[in-house]
């Protein structure tokens, strides 16, 4: 009977203790540490967030209305200074967390990868350095990553994406190194990839073509090699790619057959792109611009380049182009630009 009484004490006692672990008074405790790790100008946030009012109206922080556990952390463009304290993946109801552009220093807390609703965490714009936590390549929940310029180093994860819900993906201008492995493809909600700015190497993975709502591929100023995979230009969803600024080589081909594009923007100046411009670029029919300057681009301009009839800016100087520039160019009637500076071409561009 006692040891019954006991028993029954003890799983009393456990079963407060998890309610405690996991209550408003773990988010106030994180929040604080949180707190004490910053400053913030005259002191903002330390005279805001004081223990006499309920954490749910400090500046900055979102509750639930019933539980009062904190969904939102809104701290943008506030000129806060100091560390992330691993202490936020203590908000287990966290989904965004939105610190970008104050002055942030240090690396991102390996836990708030791992925060079970985290949906947004935008760090834009601050000082951070170390590597991103590959955790974060492994939340099942995260819809939105945003960790442009930072100090952000080392290698991208090359191990297997695991983020189904994953829609931008935004490292722009930070010290990134690896390869985009071809796990990627699995990452099949994405819309927005912007790895520009980096010091990415390898190959673009054929896989990345089975990103099938893919909206903008940004890839410019990196040290990408190889040659641009023809199936990309089979996404239908694909508005804006940018491969500037790259060691790409080999040519630039669309896949053979029948795709359907909505390619708007398709730059890819300063590579070693060869070959011909193909015949079958006709069926980009939404270009508007096209960028294939400083290449190593060679033959004629195709004849029936006027399909593109909705182009407006075109650019192809600085490639051992010949021939004469193609009539049909001059029917084109959106058409503001043309850069064909230093080229091997003859004659005269007439308009209609
Ligand atoms: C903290 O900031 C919020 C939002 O601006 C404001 O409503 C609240 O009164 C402030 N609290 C204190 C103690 O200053
Ligand atoms: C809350 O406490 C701080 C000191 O910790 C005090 O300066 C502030 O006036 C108090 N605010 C309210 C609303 O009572
Ligand atoms: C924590 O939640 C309880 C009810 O669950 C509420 O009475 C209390 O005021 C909350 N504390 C804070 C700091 O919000
Ligand atoms: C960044 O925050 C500062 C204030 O801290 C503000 O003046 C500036 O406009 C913000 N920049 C952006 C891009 O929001
Ligand atoms: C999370 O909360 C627990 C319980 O309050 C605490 O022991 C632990 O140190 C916290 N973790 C971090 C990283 O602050
Ligand atoms: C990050 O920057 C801090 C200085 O802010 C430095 O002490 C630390 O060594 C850097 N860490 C890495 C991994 O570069
Ligand atoms: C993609 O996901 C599937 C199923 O989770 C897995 O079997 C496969 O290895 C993954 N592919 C890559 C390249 O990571
Ligand atoms: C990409 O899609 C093809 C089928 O179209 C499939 O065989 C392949 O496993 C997929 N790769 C990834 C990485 O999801
Ligand atoms: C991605 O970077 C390019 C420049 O490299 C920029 O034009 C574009 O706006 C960026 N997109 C996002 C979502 O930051
Ligand atoms: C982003 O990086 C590019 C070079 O990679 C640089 O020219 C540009 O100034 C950077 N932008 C910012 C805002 O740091
Ligand atoms: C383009 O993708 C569609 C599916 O979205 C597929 O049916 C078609 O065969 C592909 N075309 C080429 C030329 O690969
Ligand atoms: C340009 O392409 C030609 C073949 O078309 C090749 O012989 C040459 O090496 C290439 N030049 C560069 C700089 O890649």
């Amino acid at each position: 009977m006692e040891k019954h009484i006991f028993l029954l004490i003890l799983l009393f006692l456990i079963q407060f203790s998890i309610s405690l672990a996991s209550s408003n008074e773990t988010d106030q405790q994180a929040l604080l540490a949180f707190q004490n790790l910053i400053t913030s100008p005259n002191h903002f946030l330390a005279n805001n967030w004081t223990k006499n009012t309920s954490f749910c109206s400090w500046y900055g922080v979102t509750c639930t209305p019933k539980s009062q556990r904190v969904v939102a952390l809104d701290l943008p463009n506030l000129q806060l200074q100091g560390t992330i304290s691993p202490s936020l993946a203590n908000l287990s109801f966290l989904g965004v967390l939105n610190l970008q552009n104050n002055s942030f220093r240090g690396g991102i807390p390996y836990g708030l990868g791992h925060m079970p609703r985290l949906r947004v965490i935008d760090v834009k714009n601050n000082q951070l350095n170390g590597s991103i936590p590959t955790s974060l390549f492994q939340n099942r929940r995260v819809q939105v990553i945003s960790l442009a310029f930072n100090e952000l180093s080392g290698e991208m994860w090359r191990g297997p994406w695991y983020v189904p819900k994953l829609r931008v993906l935004n490292l722009r201008n930070n010290s990134l190194t690896g390869i985009i492995p071809p796990s990627v493809g699995n990452a099949t909600k994405l819309l927005n990839i912007n790895l520009s700015g980096n010091r990415i190497n390898g190959n673009i993975p054929m896989e990345i073509s089975n990103l099938s709502q893919l909206a903008f591929l940004f890839l410019l100023d990196n040290q990408l090699t190889g040659s641009i995979p023809p199936t990309l230009f089979n996404i239908s969803s694909l508005l804006g790619i940018s491969l500037s600024f790259n060691g790409l080589s080999g040519p630039l081909l669309l896949d053979e057959g029948n795709i359907v594009s909505n390619l708007k923007h398709l730059s890819m100046s300063f590579n070693q792109i060869s070959g011909c411009i193909p015949s079958n670029i006709c069926q980009l029919t939404e270009l508007k611009l096209l960028s294939i300057s400083f290449n190593n681009i060679t033959g004629h301009i195709p004849r029936n380049i006027g399909c593109l009839s909705k182009l407006e800016r075109f650019y192809i100087g600085e490639n051992p182009i010949e021939g004469t520039i193609p009539t049909s160019l001059g029917n084109i009637s959106t058409l503001q630009y043309l850069d064909c500076v230093d080229n091997w071409m003859k004659g005269k561009f007439l308009k209609n």
